[in-house]
């Protein structure tokens, strides 16, 4: 990267993570002591791949999708999601994907979103006005039954069925979406994404349009995140990132997420579903 860029690009990063920033009191843990130890707790998570307390919630979501529910009183169980109605089993490993029914490009959560609107007369526009946990909360019922969604693919290639024109067209989209430049600090994705080794502070930055890397971390979502003891799904991540970017509120389930999605997991094909991951 250009040398003033690169000031510049740290000037504005220091800016935009003062906020998360407390000085550490005389005494205690520096930030890169803390970032030590919960790579030794990861390591410990990956270890012995049982202990992740993200399986936790996946048995949430197992429940949840065969507990009725909702103003219709119904399960999800007759929920399509690519594959058939009810088949879980690879149906993520093929998201995001068009679907007729719904005449739109749908990834994982916004399908069940989809299917908990239709099956069981939930008001989605209600829900999407705080689907995502705060830190220490743990992950919503939406983020849960995608967690048991996804690791029903566990082990499986990626292979998004977006080859038709619509996903074509999400996929494009989400890579405008990637690389255009916005918001009060003019970043897009790619300023922080899209250069092998960048980091701020310590946390690595990967970069996610090459498929190399987008290949190893893209199927680790849903994941538990050691930082904030919860869950984490894609959307919550882009709505994060979009947030990192002081841009106006990413809806969940919204066209523009979708179309970040597709494009993420479809620089990703051919990586292996490994959710759910651990992350920072
Ligand atoms: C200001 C820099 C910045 C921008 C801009 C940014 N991100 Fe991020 N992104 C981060 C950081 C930092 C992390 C790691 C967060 C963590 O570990 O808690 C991250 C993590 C991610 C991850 C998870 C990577 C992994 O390890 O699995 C994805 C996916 C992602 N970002 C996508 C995006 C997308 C899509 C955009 C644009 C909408 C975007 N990011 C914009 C800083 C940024």
């Amino acid at each position: 990267m250009h040398k003033l860029m690169t000031l510049a690009l740290a000037g504005s990063l220091a800016a935009a993570f003062t906020l998360s920033l407390v000085a550490p009191p005389a005494g205690a843990q520096t930030e890169e002591e803390t970032q030590r130890g919960l790579e030794r707790f990861r390591q410990m998570l990956r270890e012995d791949p049982w202990s992740n307390p993200a399986l936790l919630d996946a048995d949430r979501g197992e429940m949840l999708w065969a507990t009725p529910a909702g103003p219709s009183n119904a399960t999800l169980e007759d929920c399509d999601l690519g594959l058939g109605p009810g088949v879980v089993d690879g149906a993520f490993a093929q998201l995001p994907r068009w679907f007729e029914d719904a005449g739109r490009v749908m990834d994982v959560e916004t399908r069940i979103l989809w299917c908990m609107q239709e099956l069981q007369g939930f008001d989605v526009a209600e829900y999407v006005k705080k689907p995502h946990p705060s830190g220490g909360q743990p992950v919503k019922d939406v983020g849960a039954i995608a967690t048991w969604i996804a690791n029903r693919s566990e082990g499986e290639a990626f292979a998004p069925a977006l080859d038709d024109e619509a996903g074509r067209q999400a996929v494009a989209m989400g890579e405008a979406l990637f690389n255009r430049r916005s918001g009060p600090f003019d970043f897009s994705c790619a300023t922080c994404h899209a250069a092998s080794g960048q980091r701020i502070r310590l946390q690595e930055l990967p970069y996610l349009s090459d498929p190399a890397e987008a290949q190893v971390v893209v199927g680790e979502w849903p994941a538990y995140r050691v930082s904030s003891t919860h869950v984490m799904t894609m959307q919550h991540r882009m709505y994060d990132c979009y947030w990192q970017m002081r841009m106006p509120k990413l809806e969940m389930g919204s066209e523009a997420s979708v179309a970040l999605i597709s494009y993420l997991v479809d620089k990703a094909a051919g990586g292996d579903v490994a959710a759910p991951g651990i992350k920072r």
